[in-house]
């Protein structure tokens, strides 16, 4: 037996390959920032997932550990670790759907713009491993200021000509997350039965949940409406704080982004009626990207649905995040082409 089989050395058991191939219905999924605070419970859980029949766990520190740890868990998922740049390619290569939680998190009095100058870059260059190795694959940006970061994804793959703006996702789900709860907190419900759509970006103002559109229908005072509009939009600052200066949101977060996976993945099966709020490139707003509900397919968000009747304090709602949104996505833009 070889001393690390799951770090890509190419001795492991013929068994564990005819088994990575064999699993008919699986999907190769990497996770780039595998070994963090989002990274690690998100491996544990994406191997968890029966559509998963590949793992990659891609970091520039300690992914031999954590995809040793992982790796022992007994589900099917195959687990090979990649660690530093120069295994990065071998990361990517043949996979479906690659997770990108790397870059680093805020810290109490930091805004997810505060981000972008670190962030910015390490998601230039990981969207330039996904160009050469796997442009077809589905991509789930998570590393913040995501309403900068997918525009920046998005030009990185223009340039290499391989840009499909339905296979460029920015993952919001945590804020839909945050929504369904709060909201059925004030309710009185299980969170499992209440649907809140949130739209515009991921950051302060930009998160718009559309408490009018809540299902099950229901109503709530101005009280209420403001309420949970401020704690939706400053939920992931709740956290930051709460931690006191050892980062941000990890644990929801790689639920949040396993729940969105998970329907990315089944789109990719081929399911019927797949849908989920993401930030996307999008002609529902005059802005070039904008979260909203998508339906995934076998293709990606292969329709982007409009937002519906709003009331007058979403339409108010709507201008701010427009406002503040066209400012990241132009930053975010620049920063590629300039
Ligand atoms: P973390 O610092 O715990 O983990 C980040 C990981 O990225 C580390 O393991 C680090 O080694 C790795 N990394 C750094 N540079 C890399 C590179 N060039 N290639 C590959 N990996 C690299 O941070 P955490 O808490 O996991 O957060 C990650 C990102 O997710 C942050 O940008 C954070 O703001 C964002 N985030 C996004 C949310 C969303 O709703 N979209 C919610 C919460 C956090």
């Amino acid at each position: 037996y070889p001393s690390n089989p799951q770090m890509g050395d190419g001795s492991i058991l013929e068994r564990t390959n005819c088994r990575a191939k064999g699993g008919a219905a699986g999907f190769k999924v990497a996770i780039l920032g595998a070994a963090g605070g989002i990274g690690q419970p998100l491996a544990m859980l994406m191997k968890m997932n029966p559509l998963v029949s590949v793992l990659h766990l891609y970091d520039v520190v300690n992914a031999p550990g954590v995809t040793a740890d992982i790796s022992h868990m007994d589900t099917g998922a195959v687990v090979r670790g990649f660690l530093g740049q120069s295994e990065l390619d071998g990361a990517l290569t043949g996979m479906d759907l690659v997770i990108i939680p790397a870059g680093i998190p805020r810290k109490p009095g930091m805004t997810r713009d505060d981000l972008f100058k670190i962030n910015a870059g390490i998601v230039r260059t990981l969207c330039e491993g996904i160009a050469k190795c796997c442009p077809n694959a589905i991509v789930n940006l998570i590393s913040n200021p995501v309403n900068s970061t997918v525009p920046i994804a998005a030009e990185v793959f223009k340039k290499a000509g391989t840009y499909d703006p339905k296979k460029l996702l920015g993952v919001t789900s945590l804020d839909v997350v945050r929504a369904n709860t709060f909201v059925a907190e004030v309710l009185g419900l299980d969170p499992r039965e209440v649907e809140v759509p949130v739209v515009g970006g991921h950051a302060g103002v930009t998160i718009l949940p559309l408490l009018s559109q809540v299902k099950p229908p229901c109503s709530f005072t101005h009280e209420e409406t403001e309420y949970l509009t401020k704690r939706i939009q400053d939920g992931g600052t709740e956290v930051v704080e709460a931690k006191k200066g050892a980062g941000s949101a990890t644990l929801s977060m790689a639920y949040a982004a396993v729940k969105f996976a998970d329907v990315c993945l089944k789109g990719l099966r081929g399911d019927a009626g797949v849908v989920a709020c993401a930030f996307v490139a999008s002609q529902v707003t005059e802005l070039p990207f904008f979260a909203s509900k998508v339906r995934l397919g076998r293709t990606g968000a292969e329709e982007v649905y409009q937002l519906g009747p709003l009331n007058e304090y979403e339409r108010i709602g709507l201008e701010k995040a427009k406002k503040e949104l066209a400012e990241s996505i132009q930053k975010g833009i620049s920063f590629i082409r300039n």
